[in-house]
């Protein structure tokens, strides 16, 4: 089954209050160019993560997130050159007509939307580090803004309020439209939103880890941070890094750091999940896992970005857009996940 719902019937939503739309699920690209987790250049190559971007952009989906981590700086280089050498629509609004004001931007539904990450090393301290990190970014990408910048994680040395100041600096300089954070815990986030709110400046979104296979923000009060502040809650594994897709169980490990993370005892917790999933799915046309997996993520008005590796998964992944699971089936798939 690789197709349920209409990708291109589902309505773009904006990120936060910002002006940036996007349809409500994106693409991640951590697995382009990393071999030491996901075994990129070994089980998979360069040719099937462009089908993989390829598919995503034909079914509608806009937002790709990369980070300047992934495979050392290569996710957004491949992110970059398939972006170049995707088919536009003619005339304004393609994603070789960014130039402009960043008010206005003529931006076409079917555009490409790029959301990258700074990471906070210890020894990037001062608002111009965050600058040069971006204009790395946007030399190995080819662009000369990307749509969202994100702060990849929260970092101790400096405040909340230092950081976020940066960031503030980087759409002065018209390097980015909209800027979000990631990993940050509900008081953090509710500091950086107020210290970019105090410079006119809305806080569009914040990464976390969130899945049916991990349901920690809707403990620790980051879900509800966001839906109090109109931040999007973008969330990141949300698949459980391939669990969810119906591939693997107790009697079908993962292996390498996604084993260490879902080991056996874990995938035998998961079992019972494991198994309405595709219950569920043959309600909906023969869902997959990663479908159902995905539209529960939709139904909790969060922007899921599940990671693929070639055509197939994200042509798969982007049919759980268009439409949505029952209230019943939403408490049902909570019950089995609590
Ligand atoms: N901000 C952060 O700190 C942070 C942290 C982690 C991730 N992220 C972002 O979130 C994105 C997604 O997370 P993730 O990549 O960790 O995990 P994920 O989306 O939960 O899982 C992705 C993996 O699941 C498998 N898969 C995906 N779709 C499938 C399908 N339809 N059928 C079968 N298998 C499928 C593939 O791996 P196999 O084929 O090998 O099983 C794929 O690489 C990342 O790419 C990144 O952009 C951000």
């Amino acid at each position: 089954m690789e197709t349920t719902g209409d990708s291109h019937a589902e309505a773009t939503i904006r990120l936060g209050q910002t002006d940036v739309r996007c349809r409500p699920l994106g693409l991640g690209t951590w697995s382009w160019g990393d071999r030491l987790v996901w075994g990129y250049g070994r089980d998979y190559d360069e040719g099937e993560v462009q089908g993989a971007f390829q598919a995503s952009h034909a079914a509608g989906v806009t937002l790709f997130d990369t980070a300047e981590m992934y495979g050392n700086g290569q996710s957004e280089r491949l992110l970059g050159r398939f972006i170049r050498e995707a088919p536009g629509p003619p005339g304004p609004g393609t994603h070789d007509s960014r130039e402009g004001g960043l008010e206005g931007t003529a931006v076409s539904a079917g555009t490409p939307l790029v959301a990258t990450k700074f990471f906070p090393f210890p020894w990037r301290l001062r608002g111009a580090d965050l600058i040069k990190a971006l204009r790395g970014s946007l030399k190995r990408l080819g662009l000369e803004r990307v749509d969202l910048y994100q702060i990849h994680w929260p970092m101790p040395l400096l405040t909340v309020e230092a950081r976020v100041d940066a960031l503030a600096g980087a759409v002065a300089a018209g390097l980015t439209r909209a800027v979000g954070v990631s990993n940050y815990n509900a008081a953090d986030l509710r500091r950086a939103h107020y210290a970019l709110a105090r410079r006119g400046i809305p806080l569009a979104s914040n990464q976390v880890h969130y899945s049916l296979a991990y349901r920690r923000p809707e403990r620790d009060g980051v879900l509800q941070a966001c839906r109090d502040l109109g931040v999007t809650l973008i969330a990141y594994s949300p698949l459980g890094m391939g669990v969810l897709t119906g591939k693997y169980g107790p009697d079908r490990p993962l292996s390498g750091m996604r084993g260490r993370r879902f080991g056996k005892q874990r995938l035998t917790e998961l079992r019972p999940l494991l198994q309405a999933l595709p219950q569920i799915g043959a309600a909906h046309g023969g869902a997959s896992p990663s479908q159902v997996a995905l539209n529960w993520l939709l139904c909790k008005e969060t922007v899921p970005i599940p990671g693929a590796k070639n055509a197939r998964q994200a042509q798969q992944n982007a049919g759980a857009l268009g439409w949505r699971l029952t209230a019943e089936e939403v408490a049902t798939l909570d019950r089995l996940s609590a």
